[in-house]
């Protein structure tokens, strides 16, 4: 199935072109596959590690789940086609910014800060934009923090960068995301405007609550902020 759907990407390229050549292509799609699954793997661990150094040095527990995928070839073929780019694997490359996709659920929102922060100041991590839709919300009231990053990926003979999307978001923030997402499947819902209009609430009491159960959780264990205060001191070298 998913090879059916690699070739269908080959064949809207490429036509007329004999088996050689579509061996070829084949390869090279799926190098570029791994690229970007190698990627993600790197960029996950990345975060892991930052949870468990926290979990066991300061008793903080600032990740709640990592979930990571690399876009469907299908989703590949049509960005590039809405956007009007050429159809290969190099114009993927150099022009989508979310092949690889990192999401991040955090409990709280100074959490998503400090693990962002914390990312951004490792050696191998370039951040190449950020786009802060927590301090400015979709007119939908999506929040998330996104980050594009470049890491290096290490093969057996050579370097890559590669860029991922990673989304940091609240529990709560995910929890809405992935209901209002689901609307943009079901073209039949009745009075969508009142669903949008709801959920436009939904996003400012999550945003709210967000807040307060934040402010609760420094109530009961203490204000905890680690990166500000005890970054340069974590290095053990
Ligand atoms: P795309 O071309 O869609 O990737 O948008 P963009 O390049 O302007 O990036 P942006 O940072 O705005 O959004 C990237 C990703 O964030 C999307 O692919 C979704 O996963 C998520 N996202 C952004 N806006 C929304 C939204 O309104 N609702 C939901 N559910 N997810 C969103
Ligand atoms: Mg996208």
């Amino acid at each position: 199935m998913e090879q059916d759907v690699q070739k269908s990407f080959i064949q809207q390229n490429i036509v007329n072109v004999d088996d050689d050549k579509l061996k070829e292509i084949f390869q090279d799609f799926q190098e570029f596959m791994i690229i970007y699954s190698c990627a993600i793997r790197e960029v996950r661990t990345k975060f892991e590690v930052l949870n468990d150094h926290l979990t066991v040095t300061y008793k903080r527990n600032p990740i709640e789940m990592i979930k990571s995928r690399v876009k469907k070839p299908q989703s590949i073929v049509e960005k590039l086609k809405r956007k009007g780019l050429e159809l290969s694997t190099e114009s993927a490359i150099q022009n989508l910014n979310d092949v690889a996709g990192v999401r991040v659920i955090c409990s709280f929102v100074n959490d998503i800060y400090e693990v962002a922060n914390m990312l951004a100041s490792q050696d191998d991590v370039t951040v190449l934009e950020v786009k802060n839709y927590i301090e400015n919300p979709k007119p939908n009231g999506y929040r998330s923090y996104h980050m594009i990053i470049e890491v290096p990926v290490f093969f057996a003979d050579n370097k890559q960068y590669v860029k991922v999307e990673v989304q940091l978001r609240t529990i709560a923030m995910d929890f809405w995301a992935s209901l209002e997402h689901s609307m943009k499947y079901k073209k039949d819902v009745a009075e969508p405007e009142e669903i949008v209009a709801e959920l436009k609430k939904c996003a400012d009491l999550i945003a709210e609550t967000d807040l307060k159960m934040q402010s609760i959780n420094e109530q009961i264990n203490g204000s905890k902020e680690i990166f500000n205060k005890e970054f340069k001191s974590l290095s053990i070298y």
